[in-house]
């Protein structure tokens, strides 16, 4: 087993892991990349170290400086691991796109962020790029590392992403697939594949509303619409992207990359960010017209954990419209209450007396009551059903509650269908939320027409 001297000669050298199960029924052999593997989560902790070596030997940067970066994160992420090594600052200008776990990891790693509006066009000061580019002019003994056209980030693809796999492969691959953000990755090892076998096809994975397909296919520059991918597409040419390696490119929609990512994750167990998906759906649309003989390699550009907040929870995938399986269910409704009403289910017991039962109603401004013995329920109390029974026998306040008491509110598992939930409320004022037989939560009429609205 080899022991490293830092962390900076533990990136590249990723395995390639065959698909078993999310491919299933399709003729060729799908491999993907596990650039998710190097010690920063992605793809970009090669260029990181590239671009500082390249940097120092050209001597463009001096011990103590500062190097300054526009990014999507993750090439903020490699730079930060390999500066923190060497003894360099760094600030890094992102978009206000880019996740909040990515933009914690580089405050983590001891950098500053400078976050911009991610609508503003290419020409604004304001455009994260610009903004960039001016930190450096006014910043001594910096740099700006421009990854999109700085020639050390194809260089290092060339130099060792492409040669893995074609050692890994055996010299076997047929496609290569990977997304296009500054066209390092694609570029390099395109190049370094068509250099192997001219025969290898370079494809790229673009998001809808990213200008790369248009140009590739009829060199006209188009306007760029937002998407939520991270990290993939353009509204204008970097000049890092080599169109000459790259033998077509497909569009992908948002709610397709996010299914393929959740499903190679779910499947595969490749926890994986939306670029990957992106890059997956391609992979496995390619695969459906091709045969036994083909080996298809594609890049798993960054780790999962950083979109944990975004694409893989339910309840934003939901928010953005974007869930494509299962129907909505009652956890998810409770998930939204809990935002807002935050304490523990309001409940009596059934020794209590109906007068301590009214206190309750009148404090918490509620209109029915969960009767609890010991987190089981047995039986409920509705408050005008409480307050019909006390006018007709006001002496009825000093007796228990178990002695007015009514059945209790139905036991919904948190796992149900929400339309078969709101059955449940046609029926009973409220109900109570099980997981895994234990009751978490009281739901009512209320609620359903409060919290439900994104949901169904
Ligand atoms: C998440 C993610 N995927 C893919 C890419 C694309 O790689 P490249 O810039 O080499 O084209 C990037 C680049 O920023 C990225 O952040």
């Amino acid at each position: 087993m080899k022991v490293y001297n830092s962390i900076l000669e533990a990136f590249g050298n990723t395995p390639l892991i065959k698909l078993n199960n999310i491919n299933r029924g399709l003729k060729p052999a799908v491999y993907a990349k596990l650039e998710s593997a190097n010690p920063g989560g992605s793809v970009k902790d090669r260029i990181g170290i590239s671009m500082i070596e390249d940097a120092e030997k050209t001597g463009k940067i001096k011990p103590g400086g500062t190097l300054i970066e526009a990014t999507s994160g993750n090439t903020g992420i490699g730079l930060a691991l390999a500066a923190t090594v060497k003894g360099y600052n760094t600030v890094f200008v992102v978009t206000d796109k880019v996740s909040v776990e990515k933009v914690n990891y580089l405050k983590a790693l001891g950098a500053e962020v400078i976050v911009c509006p991610n609508s503003v066009k290419h020409d604004s000061p304001d455009y994260y790029i610009n903004v960039a580019k001016r930190i450096a002019e006014e910043t001594p003994n910096s740099l700006f590392m421009y990854q999109y056209s700085n020639p050390a980030n194809p260089r290092i693809h060339y130099q060792t992403t492409g040669p893995e796999i074609w050692e890994q492969t055996k010299g076997k691959v047929t496609h290569f697939i990977a997304g296009i953000g500054t066209g390092g990755t694609i570029s390099g090892v395109g190049k370094f594949l068509k250099e192997k076998n001219p025969d290898v096809k370079i494809i790229g994975a673009d998001p809808f509303g990213s200008i790369f397909r248009v140009y590739h296919e009829q060199r006209k520059l188009t306007e760029g619409i937002p998407y939520l991918v991270e990290g993939i597409g353009q509204d204008c040419i970097p000049e890092n992207v080599d169109f000459t390696y790259i033998d077509s490119i497909v569009n992908v929609s948002d709610i397709d990359s996010f299914d393929a990512a959740r499903r190679l994750t779910r499947e595969e167990g490749i926890f994986c960010g939306g670029s990957t998906g992106t890059i997956v759906h391609t992979a496995l649309k390619l695969a459906e017209n091709l045969t036994e003989k083909d080996v298809i390699v594609f890049i798993v550009c960054d780790t999962g954990e950083r979109y944990l907040s975004k694409f893989h929870s339910e309840e934003w995938l939901r928010e953005k419209r974007l869930l494509k399986e299962s129907p909505p269910v009652l956890r998810e409704l409770v998930y939204k209450k809990r935002q807002t009403v935050r304490r523990p289910i309001v409940s009596v017991h059934a020794k209590d007396t109906v007068k301590q039962a009214v206190a309750v109603f009148n404090k918490d401004g509620l209109s029915q009551l969960p009767v609890m013995d010991f987190g089981e329920t047995v039986g409920s109390l509705r408050e005008a059903k409480v307050m019909a029974s006390l006018l007709e026998n006001p002496a009825l306040l000093e007796s228990h509650i178990e002695d007015i008491m009514e059945p209790s509110f139905p036991c919904v598992d948190e796992k149900t269908d929400l339309h078969a939930v709101k059955k449940h409320l046609t029926e009973s004022p409220a109900i109570l939320v099980t997981e895994y037989g234990r009751i978490i939560e009281i739901i009512t009429r209320y609620d359903i027409l409060e919290f439900s609205d994104d949901l169904i």
